[in-house]
């Protein structure tokens, strides 16, 4: 098990060193860091020369080829996943097992089996979420002390999102009716020409899994538990294995319609939220990231303005960011609380876009619940589906 020493940093290894880890981790890691949060122990990556120059330029004391080797001699409380989809499932299991919490970068583990198995490998179950607060999914759960895996949901964080969701859970805004999620990119054929992606094994899958995975995460979070998915796919433009893109209809659990839209062949690029409550419509519109000034309010007629003001106060401007997530993570860990997104506040929207994929591939409506152990779509996202599965690994008799 890790050596975790109370109020002490939390000792934190890096695996996969490439873009993301560069971008985003480390910058929020060294501030942390800076205020004594955490301290970066340890890089890991396959490619020795890239690891040996990352742990050089960011002043990491160990820098390894080989995760079980680094997981036994740095001993760390936390680790970061940084590295493709297709490990993530091993790696997670691997981090566990030598006693440490595991963050991990979208998309989470390619299918439901490989995130059951994560779970499977965590720690004792304890408190909740300081986000989700009593009362809470995580509560209701009765969850322990770790450690315990959670993923790369950035989005979810921020003065904007905390704002909004305590509007919509709170019910100051009325019911929410009808929402509309899109994360509509553009991705040219240079990017498809990079060989892991557009195919399932590596990528994880199209844009529903890829790209549209935080907008469909954030809509999620900000609505609750969802019913029902009948989705629709193409692959209209590029030579790949998955979608380049995807819509689904969703009907919420409380009664609550929404649309939704992944694509990356959109030469308008744009990631949108859209909640219709009964007393106003929330609307977010950014890219890759939010901040106070990218949500908008707008009352409906009759709602006093004292109300309409108290509403549009965010509060002090935190951008949605991995440094965001990362600040709650670490008070999770240190409190010895599954974060939010770990467990079932990780898996619904691994779940959701399975039954995205499931409907579009089948013609069928697709229920929260529905794919469990025994159904193709729960080890594979594309189900083995004629036209959709690569060829080797089609099945017909699933599909008649
Ligand atoms: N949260 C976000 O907004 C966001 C944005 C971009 C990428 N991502 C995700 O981050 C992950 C990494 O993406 P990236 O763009 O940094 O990719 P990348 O290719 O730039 O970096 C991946 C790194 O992992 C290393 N690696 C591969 N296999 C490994 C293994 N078995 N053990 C150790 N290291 C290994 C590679 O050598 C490489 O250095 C992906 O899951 C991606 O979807 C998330």
């Amino acid at each position: 098990m890790s050596s975790h020493v109370p109020n002490a940093p939390l000792r934190t290894a890096v695996v996969g060193t490439g873009s993301i880890a560069r971008s985003s981790h480390l910058p929020a890691l060294q501030k942390l860091a800076a205020e004594g949060g955490v301290e970066v122990v340890a890089a890991v990556d396959v490619d020795g020369p890239a690891v040996r120059a990352f742990a050089e330029e960011f002043g990491i004391p160990h820098a390894s080829t080989d995760l079980d080797a680094t997981l036994s001699a740095v001993r760390p409380d936390l680790v970061v996943l940084c590295t493709p989809p297709a490990v993530h499932r091993e790696q997670s299991v691997a981090a566990l097992r030598a006693g440490a919490w595991v963050w991990c970068e979208k998309p989470p583990s390619p299918s439901l089996a490989d995130f059951d198995a994560v779970a499977a490998a965590e720690g004792g179950t304890g408190g909740q979420s300081a986000e989700e607060g009593v009362g809470s999914e995580a509560a209701e759960r009765g969850d322990g002390t770790g450690p315990y895996a959670s993923i790369v949901f950035q989005h979810r964080f921020g003065s904007g999102a905390r704002h909004v969701r305590a509007l919509l859970r709170g019910g100051a805004l009325g019911r929410p009716l009808v929402a509309h999620c899109q994360t509509t990119w553009y991705r040219d054929k240079a990017y498809y020409a990079v060989p892991w992606r557009g195919r399932w094994a590596t990528e994880g899958g199209g844009p529903a899994m890829g790209h549209g995975i935080h907008q469909t995460d954030l809509l999620l979070d900000l609505l609750g538990p969802w019913a029902e998915v009948r989705g629709m796919a193409a692959r209209l433009v590029h030579d790949v294995e998955t979608e380049d893109v995807s819509t689904a209809l969703v009907r919420f659990a409380d009664g609550a319609v929404a649309t939704l839209v992944n694509s990356v062949l959109s030469p308008d690029e744009v990631s949108r939220i859209r909640v219709d409550c009964e007393l106003a419509t929330i609307e977010l519109t950014h890219l890759y990231g939010h901040r106070n000034a990218d949500w908008r309010i707008t009352p409906a007629p009759g709602v006093p303005e004292e109300t309409v003001a108290a509403w549009r106060d965010f509060g002090a401007d935190e951008p949605s960011s991995h440094l965001a997530q990362l600040r709650v993570l670490v008070d999770d860990i240190t409190s010895g609380r599954r974060h939010t997104t770990s467990g079932a506040g990780g898996r619904r929207t691994l779940e959701f876009i399975t039954a995205l994929y499931k409907s579009a591939f089948t013609g069928t409506t697709v229920r929260a619940g529905d794919i469990g152990p025994g159904d193709p779509y729960y080890t594979e996202l594309h189900g083995g589906a004629p036209g959709w599965a690569p060829a080797a690994t089609v099945k017909e008799e699933d599909h008649v």
